[in-house]
């Protein structure tokens, strides 16, 4: 077994012994490199770490039984990343050239991909690195790409726990406009409301609802599902535009189901979780499902409290396609 693989590590706290690294100076794009994953030296004044220009992007590359390693969604993911650099004003990735920087990475780290429900994790990260502390209001002129990997293992090791969720009325997790863009600044927005809920109410996650419409939480989307309907808010510019989320309605479109996306509010919601289902969905998990929605400090329970058949159905089906064991009839997967 290769150095970093330890099926106990928890997600993310372990890197494979390689990364790609793609600098951007004078207007252009260089050469990437593969080399050992390690400390970067870096000068105190760059723009990143004063003003925030950062962003990056997260996504599985699964072991199939054929040997080979593929890749979900590569193409969403490298799309998803040009749009952050755009919103950020950073110099944006060439896609090509990001593409090839995690096929590469990939296929240098093969012996580091677990077999499923294990994946390799890879997280590519741009950042600016403009030298000047007095650019709140200019751009970055240079940046680095750097792709990162980290295996990673089954999520629900220890069983599907249903989750404890915090309804969230009052709070935003980030800037309106920013939320579809995966900067680092939202995260540590929704940090401070997050660890107090978690405090407050024993709670696993924050739903953020400012003004009464339900949003997302932290890291995952949010979906009401029940047999027949999924219902999830329509995409706007306040909330991260999941992968997984896409790839759930299109295969719950395919299985029959009623796929609405459009804005509701708390006590649609609230109704909903009555007697259907409610799930967080992202990359990590896949689909978790929400047990508990704690609201004006009343706690209700979803369905019967634990992870429900639909939420399980989609989930698996999802699952299947990752793992090669049911068709890639929508060309979800690139080969490493
Ligand atoms: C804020 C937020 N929403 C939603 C998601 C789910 O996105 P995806 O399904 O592309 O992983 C994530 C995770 O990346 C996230 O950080």
């Amino acid at each position: 077994m290769p150095p970093t693989m330890n099926p106990k590590a928890p997600f993310g706290s372990l890197l494979t012994d390689k990364m790609a690294v793609a600098e951007y100076r004078d207007g252009a794009w260089g050469e990437f490199d593969v080399r050992v994953t390690g400390p970067l030296e870096m000068h105190p004044a760059i723009h990143a770490l004063h003003y925030g220009s950062s962003c990056f992007e997260g996504f599985k590359a699964y072991r199939h039984a054929d040997g080979q390693v593929r890749i979900f969604r590569l193409d969403r993911h490298v799309a998803r990343m040009q749009q952050s650099a755009q919103a950020l004003v950073l110099p944006v990735p060439d896609g090509p050239q990001l593409t090839a920087m995690v096929r590469t990475l990939v296929d240098r780290c093969r012996e580091d991909v677990p077999e499923p429900p294990g994946a390799l994790y890879l997280r590519p990260l741009l950042f600016g690195t403009m030298e000047n502390i007095g650019a709140a209001a200019t751009p970055s002129t240079d940046a680095l790409l750097i792709v990162l990997a980290s295996p990673v293992w089954d999520y629900f090791a220890g069983g599907m726990k249903p989750l404890k969720i915090l309804v969230d009325e009052k709070s935003q997790r980030c800037a309106p406009h920013l939320g579809v863009v995966k900067t680092g600044g939202n995260y540590a927005a929704a940090m401070g409301p997050t660890l107090a809920a978690k405090k407050q109410y024993g709670v696993d996650q924050v739903l953020f609802c400012p003004g009464g419409e339900v949003q997302e939480t932290g890291a995952a989307n949010f979906l009401l599902i029940r047999k027949g309907q999924v219902l999830t808010r329509s995409l706007d510019s306040t909330f991260l535009h999941g992968v997984t989320r896409d790839s759930l309605l299109t295969l719950a479109r395919d299985m029959g189901y009623q796929v609405e996306e459009r804005v509701f509010g708390v006590p649609e919601m609230l109704e909903w979780a009555r007697t259907g289902e409610a799930a967080l969905s992202g990359t990590a998990a896949v689909l978790a499902g929400v047990g508990t929605l704690v609201h004006e400090g009343v706690a209700y329970k979803v369905g019967d409290g634990d992870v429900g058949p639909e939420t399980r159905r989609l989930r698996a089906a999802l699952v299947a396609i990752q793992g090669g064991q049911a068709a890639d009839r929508y060309g979800w997967l690139t080969t490493a």
